[in-house]
Formats: structure tokens, C-alpha cells, sequence
């Protein structure tokens, strides 16, 4: 049984990770290593079925202890790979690491997992050597998730996606301060609610009121229940945030495409230009995007459906009608669940060959963990 070191697992994406693994019996053929940043030399955390033979939690900083595991997957976040990854490499270490956090994602020596899209440039990276594998940014592997067809087909000329993304996205804390904020602007008007015949403007003043002056937002930095943050991440200081710069960069290199690949990753083509504008809402955990994608060439809807239903085995087309959009194609319907719903796919009025799309994606799941287990599990091998 392959020994594997796993750090950052009680966190929220690691605990996605393990729970996920969990579900899959994955344990049943691996043995974990648990590090911890805080607690080394406390119990290693007993889950039904796995009996790691390290029963003790390692320390997280020990490049010695970690030096020692031929595979590390960590959710612990960028800094903590700004600190301990090149230590580890100048040690000597020359295991794979697979990593959640962005920091190593651009890197020339690095591989974006997202094997249902890119297996084939994973594997080129490991015959070549590549040992640093990455999960891509949420909204970028949630889109490829749902549409990648058309991009692996090399259908699409260029896109552009409209993000609505939800507050996980930024950490535990922000739900917490989204859910928080909700609670606070009901308490607020709770009692002109109950009164049916209260005045609906009067609700609108205070809850306005709330939002501006009466809301905790130290972690969004401003309001977002009821309202939205038209940027997201760092301010690239060119007008573009670095989540939109993400989403064009890193859906290349997923690809294979562009020039940032790694050694033994041969070009699959161009760069394909995709810009987002992307923007929180109030959804919990899952993302959202509307895309316009201009095609190479225009193709009936019904084809277009069935290459993105056949992209990925997760990807499923709700139909493009009221219903079904209302039912299957919102963060409360994705969240959760696997499944990359994709709909309200059709010709635009600039052209058969410019179509739109909308897709959801839990940002925990293929946002974020199952792209790390999966390519664990490749690389157990
Ligand atoms: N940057 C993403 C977001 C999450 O803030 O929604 C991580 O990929």
C-alpha cells in the first residue's frame, strides 16, 4: 500500500477531499500520512476503515518527515506551498506534489489536473518527469467540466464568460459571513415582514441601511448579501482582476494550448483567447458562468448539445426551456452533486456561429477536490 502524505485536510477543501475519498474507498488502497500545521504529535484522525499505520499527526513543517512520502497532496493552501515546496525540492525530495492552491499553477514545471479533460497531457507530464500537479481554478475547471467538449473538438474560436461566483470561493469565513449577513438584514425588518400591511419602501430604507452601515464584512470588505462584488481577487493593476487573467491562462494550459506547458507537453495548438469579467454573488458553494463561445464553425444546437454531453462524463444538457432552467441550472440544484449542468444553449443574434451557454459547478467538488483525488489515484497509478 503507497504511502501518501496529506496535508490541509481539516480544512474545507481537504475535508471535501477526504470525505470524498471516503465515498470512493479510496483509503483501501492507499496509507495516509497525516500532517498538521498546529497539532504534530496529537492522534491522527480515525475515519471508519482507514487505519493509517502513522497514528500520530506529523508536523507539517518537517521537511524531513515530509521528505520520506513519494506523494504529497495538499489543500492546505498557498502559503503554506510558498514556504515548505521549494525547501522540500532543495532537500532532495523528488515526489510528486499535488497541490489546491494557485501559487505553483503557472509554473513552467507545473501540470493543471483536470484528467476527464487533459489526461493526455497528464500522462505526457509524467512520462517526462513532471511531479508537480495541480488543481485548476474553480470557475475554469467547473467550465471545461461542462463544455470542454467543444474546446477538446477545437470547436471554439474564442470565448468570453460572465461569472457568478459564489462565496466559498474566497473561504469558510466568507460563508460564514455571507449566511451571517442574511440573518442580519431579516433581523432587521423581521417585524414590518410579519405585518403584511407594512410599507414596502420602508423595508427597502432599512434594509439598505443594514447593508450599508449595519453588516459585518471583514471578509468581502463590503456587503454581498443582497447585493454582488463585481471583482474577484488581486488587482492586476491593468484592469483586470487576477481571477479573470486565471480563466484565460489556465484554460490554455489545461489544454495544452499557449506556451505556458510544461517540459514533455507537447503544444495541442494556439492559445484560444478567453476573458471573463468575473463577480461574486450570493450563492454558498457553487459557481456559475454565462458564456458566449464564437464557434469555428456554425453547427445545429443539437450537435452542439451532444458534444457537450458526451465532453465529460459529468457534463449534462438541461434543456433549453423555462422549466427545466428553473429546476437543474442554479447553485441550489449543482451544489453537492457531481453533475456539471449545462444549459440555455443557442444561436445568438450575432451569428449562427456565436452561442451562448450557461453552467453551474459545486466549487468544492470538481472546483476544487476531485480533481486532486483523481489525479492522486493516477498517480498511485
Ligand atoms: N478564486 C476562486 C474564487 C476560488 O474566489 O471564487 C479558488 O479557485
Amino acid at each position: 500500500t503507497p504511502s501518501i502524505g496529506l496535508v490541509g485536510w481539516r480544512g474545507m477543501v481537504g475535508s471535501v477531499l477526504v470525505r470524498r475519498m471516503l465515498d470512493e474507498g479510496d483509503f483501501e488502497h492507499l496509507d495516509p500520512v497525516f500532517f498538521s500545521t498546529s497539532n504534530a504529535g496529537g492522534d491522527a484522525p480515525s475515519f471508519d476503515g482507514v487505519s493509517p499505520s502513522e497514528p500520530t499527526l506529523q508536523d507539517a513543517h518537517d521537511i524531513e518527515t515530509l521528505k520520506k512520502l513519494p506523494i504529497i497532496v495538499t489543500a492546505q493552501g498557498g502559503d503554506y506551498t510558498k514556504a515548505v515546496y521549494p525547501k522540500l525540492r532543495e532537500a532532495g525530495w523528488d515526489g510528486i506534489w499535488i497541490d489546491a492552491a494557485s501559487t505553483l499553477r503557472m509554473a513552467d514545471s507545473s501540470i493543471i489536473a483536470l484528467d476527464p479533460i487533459n489526461r493526455d497531457v497528464i500522462d505526457a507530464g509524467l512520462e517526462a518527469g513532471v511531479k508537480e500537479f495541480i488543481g485548476g481554478n474553480c470557475t475554469v475547471s467547473c467550465m471545461l467540466m461542462g463544455l470542454g467538449g467543444l474546446f477538446t473538438e477545437g470547436l471554439v474560436e474564442w470565448g468570453t464568460a460572465m461569472t457568478y461566483q459564489a462565496a466559498s470561493g474566497g473561504g469558510a469565513k466568507h460563508m460564514r459571513e455571507l449566511v451571517t449577513q442574511f440573518g442580519d438584514i431579516h433581523g432587521a425588518v423581521s417585524t414590518e415582514l410579519a405585518d403584511p400591511a407594512s410599507a414596502i419602501l420602508d423595508i427597502d430604507r432599512k434594509v439598505l441601511e443594514t447593508q450599508r452601515e449595519g453588516l459585518d464584512a471583514a471578509q468581502f470588505g463590503v456587503p454581498l448579501a443582497g447585493s454582488l462584488i463585481p471583482w474577484i481577487d488581486a488587482d492586476l493593476g491593468n484592469g483586470v482582476s487576477k481571477e479573470e487573467w486565471k480563466a484565460g491562462a489556465e484554460t490554455n494550459k489545461v489544454l495544452g494550448r499557449g506556451d505556458d506547458l510544461a517540459p514533455g507537453v507537447e503544444r495541442r495548438g494556439e492559445a484560444i483567447p478567453f476573458d471573463s469579467l468575473c463577480v461574486r454573488v450570493g450563492a454558498l458553494r457553487s459557481h456559475s458562468q454565462a458564456l458566449t463561445l464564437k464557434l469555428r464553425e456554425e453547427l445545429p444546437v443539437s450537435e452542439i448539445e451532444s458534444i457537450i454531453a458526451s465532453g465529460t462524463d459529468w457534463a449534462k444538457v438541461v434543456p433549453n426551456e423555462k422549466d427545466a432552467t428553473m429546476r437543474e441550472l442554479t447553485p441550489v440544484a449543482a451544489t453537492g452533486d457531481l453533475t456539471i449542468p449545462v444549459g440555455r444553449i443557442r444561436p445568438m443574434a450575432m451569428g449562427g456561429e456565436y452561442i451562448s451557454a450557461f453552467t453551474v459547478g459545486d466549487q468544492l467538488l470538481w472546483g476544487a477536490a476531485e480533481p486532486l483525488r483523481r489525479m492522486l489515484l493516477i498517480a498511485v497509478g
